[in-house]
C-alpha cells in the first residue's frame, strides 16, 4: 500500500494535466471558465452546500429555465417537467443510456437491466414485466415481506429495544437493519431463495460491504473529469481501481453461488424471475448480471427510502399519530395486516411515503446520453453526446411544482378533500423514472415500504440520536445513501 498511494497520486495528477492541457491549449473552446464550472473543478461549491445534490438545486431554483449546464462535463442538469418527458416519453430513443455511462458500471453491472439499450434491454424489460406484471405477484410479494417481517425484522428489532440497558448500547443503525431486510426479500422474491440457505465461504455482511463499495466507486468514476482518469488506474489496477475490482470478485461470488443454488433446486416450475430468465438463458456471466442489477434495484433503493422515511418521520410525531389512527380505523387496533387489498385502503399512509420521496429520492438523479443534437422543449440546445440529467432530488424542491410550501413534509398535499390517495403527472415526479423506463418494481418497492413502515409504527417507538435539525449528509453511490446511516434508539411501544 505504501509503494502503491505515490504511484495513484503521480498518475492521477498526470493525467488530470495532461487533460487540462489538452483542453486548454489544444482545444481551447472546449475550456469554460464560468462560475459554474469553476466552482465545479475547484469544488468551492462545498463550503456552503454540504451535498453535491444541494448545490445542484439551488442552481436549478436559480434558473429561469430549471437547466443548467456544467460545460467541462459535457453535461447539461434539468429540474423542468416538460424537459423531462421529452427525454423520457416524447423523444425517448434520443436519449439512451449510453456508452460512457454503460463503461462507467459496466465492470460492476456488465450487461444487466440497468446498463444496456436496445435489444438486451427491450428482452429483459420483457421477461421481467411478464413476471411482475401479474397480480398474484403482488399477492406472493406481500407473503414475502409479512413473513420477513414477521420472523426477523421484528424479533431482532424487539430484542435490541428490550435487552440492553446502557444508552450508548442500544444505538442501532436503521439504515443498516433496512439494508439487510430489503437484500433478504428482493432475494426471495426474485431468485425464490432465501440468502440465508446459500452456502458462502462469507458472512453476508462482507457481501453487503462489497456492494456499497461497488456502488461508490462506480459512481465516483462519473466525477472524473475525464474517463482517462480511471482507465488508467484500472489498466494498472491503482488505488480506488483495484479496491473496485476486488469488491466485484466478492460481489461475483455470491452471484455464482445463487444461480448454483436456483440449479439445484430446479428453475422449470419455479415463479420467480430468476427461474425465468434460466430457463432462456444459458449465459453464465449474463445471468450474474441479471442478478446483480436486481439486487441493486431492489435493495438500495427500498432501504434508501426507509431511511429517509424514518428519518423525517421521527421528526414528524403528528404524522406518525395520523399513520396510526388511519391503521386502527382499517385493519383493527392490535390487529396485524391480513392482505395485499386490505394495504391498498391506506391512503394516508401511501401519501407519507410518496411524500418522503419527493424530498429525499432513492435515485436523485438519472442520467442519459443525447444521441444525435436536439433541442429541450425549454429551448436548451444539446449537441450530440452531451449527457444530460433529470434531478427528481431538486424537483422536489422546486416551488414552480409544488408550490411556496414544498421544502415541509406534507402527506396531505396527495390526498383529496375526501382523503383518497391522488397520484401526480409522473414527470413532476419521476422518483421511479417515468416513460418508456418506468421502474418494474414500483407497486413491490411501495408495497415494501408501507409494509415495513406500519409493522415498525405500530410496534416501536424510534427516537433519532443525531440533533433533529442537522441535515443528512449522503455518500456518493447509485443511490441516495446517508453517511454514517441512520443513529437510532428504539423502545417497545406501551399497548
Ligand atoms: C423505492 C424503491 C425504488 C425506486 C425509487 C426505484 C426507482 C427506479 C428508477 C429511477 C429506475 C430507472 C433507473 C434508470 O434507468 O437509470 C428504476 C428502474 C428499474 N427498477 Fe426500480 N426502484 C425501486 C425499487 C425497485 C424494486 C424493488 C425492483 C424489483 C423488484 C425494481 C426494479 C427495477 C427495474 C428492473 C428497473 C429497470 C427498468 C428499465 O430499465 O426498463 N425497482 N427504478
Amino acid at each position: 500500500m505504501e509503494v502503491e498511494v505515490p504511484w495513484f497520486f503521480t498518475c492521477t495528477v498526470l493525467v488530470s494535466l495532461f487533460y487540462l492541457f489538452f483542453r486548454l491549449v489544444i482545444k481551447p473552446k472546449l475550456w469554460c471558465n464560468c462560475e459554474i464550472c469553476s466552482a465545479y473543478l475547484t469544488l468551492s461549491w462545498s463550503k456552503q452546500f454540504h451535498n453535491l445534490c444541494d448545490w445542484y438545486t439551488h442552481l436549478l431554483k436559480n434558473s429561469p429555465s430549471k437547466t443548467i449546464h456544467i460545460h467541462v462535463l459535457s453535461s447539461t442538469i434539468t429540474a423542468n417537467p416538460e424537459n423531462v418527458e421529452y427525454m423520457l416519453k416524447t423523444n425517448f430513443h434520443n436519449f439512451p443510456k449510453g456508452k460512457p455511462f454503460s463503461m462507467i458500471l459496466g465492470d460492476f453491472l456488465g450487461r444487466g437491466i440497468f446498463n444496456v439499450d436496445g435489444d438486451p434491454w427491450m428482452f429483459q424489460k420483457n421477461m421481467a414485466s411478464l413476471e411482475l406484471g401479474k397480480l398474484p405477484i403482488r399477492c406472493y410479494a406481500f407473503d414475502i415481506i409479512n413473513c420477513e417481517i414477521k420472523t426477523r425484522l421484528i424479533p431482532l428489532l424487539s430484542s435490541f429495544a428490550q435487552g440492553k440497558q446502557v444508552k450508548e448500547e442500544r444505538v442501532l443503525d436503521l439504515q443498516e437493519v433496512f439494508r439487510r431486510v430489503s437484500f433478504e426479500i428482493i432475494c426471495w422474491f426474485s431468485f425464490g431463495i432465501d440468502p440465508r440457505c446459500l452456502e458462502l465461504s462469507l458472512p453476508m455482511s462482507k457481501f453487503s460491504t462489497a456492494f456499497d463499495l461497488a456502488s461508490k466507486l462506480s459512481a465516483e468514476r462519473a466525477m472524473n473529469v475525464s474517463p482517462l482518469v480511471w482507465k488508467i488506474k484500472r489498466a494498472l489496477n491503482l488505488g480506488s481501481e483495484k479496491e473496485l475490482k476486488r469488491a466485484i470478485q466478492i460481489i461475483d461470488v455470491l452471484a455464482k453461488e445463487v444461480i448454483r443454488r436456483r440449479r439445484k433446486m430446479g428453475f422449470s416450475t419455479g415463479n420467480d424471475l430468476l427461474s425465468r430468465f434460466m430457463s432462456t438463458i444459458n449465459d453464465e456471466t449474463y445471468l450474474r448480471d441479471i442478478i446483480i442489477s436486481f439486487i441493486l434495484a431492489g435493495r438500495d433503493t427500498v432501504a434508501s427510502g426507509l431511511t429517509s422515511l424514518f428519518w423525517l418521520l421521527a421528526k414528524h410525531p403528528n404524522v406518525v399519530s395520523a399513520v396510526k389512527q388511519e391503521a386502527d380505523r382499517v385493519i383493527g387496533e392490535n390487529k396485524d395486516l391480513t392482505s395485499y387489498e386490505q394495504i391498498k385502503q391506506l391512503h394516508y399512509l401511501q401519501a407519507t411515503v410518496y411524500e418522503s420521496m419527493r424530498l429525499y429520492p432513492p435515485i436523485q438523479f438519472d442520467s442519459k446520453f443525447c444521441r444525435d443534437d436536439d433541442r429541450l422543449p425549454d429551448g436548451s440546445l444539446l449537441k450530440r453526446g452531451t449527457r444530460v440529467t433529470y434531478h427528481p432530488y431538486a424537483m422536489g424542491r422546486m416551488e414552480e411544482i409544488w408550490g411556496t410550501d414544498c421544502l415541509e413534509f406534507k402527506p396531505e398535499r396527495w390526498l383529496e378533500h375526501d382523503g383518497v390517495f391522488s397520484p401526480e403527472n409522473p414527470f413532476k415526479y419521476p422518483i421511479f423514472q417515468a416513460g418508456f423506463r418506468i421502474c418494474l418494481g414500483k407497486e413491490m418497492a411501495l408495497l415494501e415500504l408501507k409494509m415495513v413502515a406500519l409493522a415498525l409504527l405500530r410496534r416501536l417507538q424510534i427516537e433519532l440520536v443525531t440533533p433533529p435539525h442537522r441535515q443528512p449528509r449522503f455518500s456518493p453511490g447509485l443511490t441516495a445513501t446517508f453517511s454514517g446511516g441512520l443513529p437510532v434508539l428504539v423502545w417497545p411501544l406501551e399497548t
